[in-house]
């Protein structure tokens, strides 16, 4: 999981309902490079839009957020979603992570919380909410504190910071909604805000 997201390390975090718009959104993205999607499952058609993603854009690494039901982590894979991440984490859900044999990225944002993961054998963690727990500076003080985990900053995340956390050694990628914003955004906007991300990384 890790190398996929090296390869193109900015997430976009998207939360859709509507198909058709989460088909077009996803297509610039993914022609833009941005080639790693989370979609949340906020929304009741998550499923379905994650179901036609992963259809229509096989050469995609099309994974599933906002993770909290032991049960949805069977339902994600078996929709094709190639990973899944949590806000947060439990031993029920990192259990059944391991049972089903499912990319698993759990959050933490303590010292206690990642200690916990490291206990369950997880040096690869979901560093949530970054931007209100510390941002990249608290990732740089755990760097020479957690010398064998590596994170994945997300929430708070924008074009002014993130490449100061995919600056930081233990930063692998990260995750942000920013460059998509259906209410603010058109099509193109979201295109030229991949393009500037994609420019850079
Ligand atoms: C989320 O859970 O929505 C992600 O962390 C994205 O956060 P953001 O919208 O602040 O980028």
């Amino acid at each position: 999981m890790i190398n996929e997201f090296k390869n193109s390390p900015v997430i976009p975090v998207l939360t859709f309902n509507d198909v058709n718009e989460s088909l077009k959104i996803s297509e610039i993205l993914i022609q833009e490079g941005l080639t790693n999607l989370e979609i949340t499952l906020r929304t009741p058609n998550a499923m379905s839009c994650i179901e036609a993603i992963v259809k229509e854009f096989p050469m995609a690494n099309v994974g599933a957020g906002t993770i909290i039901k032991k049960e949805q982590l069977l339902q994600v894979q078996n929709i094709g979603c190639t990973f899944a991440v949590s806000p947060g984490a439990t031993s029920s859900l990192i259990q059944e992570a391991k049972r089903i044999d499912m990319n698993y990225l759990p959050g933490a944002s303590t010292p206690s919380e990642i200690i916990s993961l490291i206990e369950d054998g997880i040096f690869f963690q979901k560093f949530f909410h970054a931007g209100n727990s510390g941002g990249y500076k608290m990732l740089q003080a755990y760097a020479n504190i957690f010398e064998e985990v590596q994170f994945c900053p997300t929430g708070g995340i924008g074009q002014k910071d993130f490449q100061d956390y995919l600056n930081l050694k233990n930063v692998v990628c990260l995750g942000g909604s920013w460059m998509v914003n259906t209410k603010t955004m058109s099509l193109n906007d979201i295109q030229i805000e991949a393009k500037s991300i994609t420019s850079v990384i």
